[in-house]
């Protein structure tokens, strides 16, 4: 029987789950579990490389875990980064086979650590920062993971990824680490209702970005608030408000009315209170049952945190595997004390 091939992906634990996140990465993330062996982590050491609250750490973290269990990740593909400490223990040993010229030419670290110099952070920028996509590298070897789902902007970090296995390969004289590729299947780019010009993103404030298990009312407000026509769009193209709304509607799986008010609009006739209407009606129908599950997950919750802790346990069993071969290939002390 052919072995099924692995993916791996990691997700900061940031608050609130949007359509953004969901349409743009998660709802793939569910997808790839019928096909593949998969591993999603909530990568907890990387929140920490920017300034944040501990307490609030913790909280948000298990948040997600709820999150992503409600909208359909399966627990036993779902771990806590943190409760694999492995993951650290191979990100130093990667950091010895990472060019330091490389790292510094990371185009995330420049604009996090911009981000922190000017008027939002306090200028102090961390190591661990900069030593972030390193633990990522160690995130994706760990697992010998084929493919990794992510968008664009995290392209540069698996080619480094790519550039530390191959390094330790050459070191080590075998093809130990596979090299991870890339999945760029459906990355959907959900923009902002109040904003169209930019991402759906929580930090540009709580109007720019609908939580999947908003309550049904609010939802609906901020779509029907949605900007369409600022009027500075050329005469003949579609404006993004209207564009984003239209996007939602077909990641939604309303294609067929998504087809019809497409037809509506090429006739000149769409009217944006249906356009948002029908936005309205598919995000309800999914925020519903989204919110229904989390119900039910939190109606237990020892008990998920119980399974969480227990796949973490199993997850681990492999990250403990490679860093013990790791330990073997690179002469360091690998015995049980
Ligand atoms: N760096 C990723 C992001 O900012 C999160 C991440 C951490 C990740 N480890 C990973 C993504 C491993 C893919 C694989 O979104």
């Amino acid at each position: 029987m052919e072995q099924k091939k692995r993916v791996l992906s990691g997700i900061q634990p940031t608050g609130h789950m949007h359509f953004g996140n969901y349409f743009g990465a998660v709802k793939n993330w569910v997808a790839l579990q019928e096909k593949y062996d998969c591993v999603y982590t909530v990568v907890d050491y990387h929140a920490m490389t920017m300034p944040y609250d501990p307490r609030k750490l913790r909280e948000n973290t298990w948040d997600l875990i709820f999150n992503l269990l409600a909208t359909g990740i399966k627990a036993e593909n779902l771990c806590i980064q943190s409760l694999v400490p492995e993951h650290a223990e191979l990100c130093w040993v990667l950091n010895c086979f990472t060019s330091y010229g490389l790292l510094t030419r990371m185009t995330q670290f420049k604009d996090k650590s911009s981000q922190s110099a000017d008027e939002s952070g306090d200028g102090f920028i961390s190591a661990g920062l900069f030593d972030y996509p390193v633990l990522q590298a160690a995130d994706i070897l760990i697992y010998r993971a084929d493919y990794v789902p992510i968008g664009k902007d995290q392209e540069q970090h698996l080619e480094l990824t790519r550039n530390i296995a191959q390094r330790f390969n050459n070191q080590v004289g075998r093809e130990y680490f596979v090299l991870p590729e890339p999945l760029f299947t459906e990355v959907l780019k959900v923009r902002s209702t109040a904003d169209p010009e930019r991402k759906m993103s929580k930090s540009l404030g709580p109007k720019h970005y609908i939580n999947v298990f908003e309550e049904e009312n609010r939802l609906r407000k901020q779509v029907r608030s949605a900007v369409t026509d600022t009027g500075d769009t050329p005469a003949g193209e579609m404006s993004p408000g209207v564009e984003n709304l239209f996007l939602l509607l077909s990641a939604a799986g309303r294609q067929e009315t998504h087809d019809q008010l497409m037809a509506t609009y090429r006739a000149g006739e769409l009217k944006y209170v249906d356009l948002k209407d029908a936005v309205a009606d598919a995000l309800a129908e999914i925020s519903a049952a989204f919110r229904q599950r989390k119900a039910e997950l939190t109606a237990d919750k020892k008990e998920v945190k119980n399974r969480i802790k227990a796949s973490s346990a199993e997850i681990r069993k492999r990250a403990q595997e490679t860093v013990r071969e790791v330990k073997e290939l690179t002469g360091l002390q690998n015995v049980k004390l």
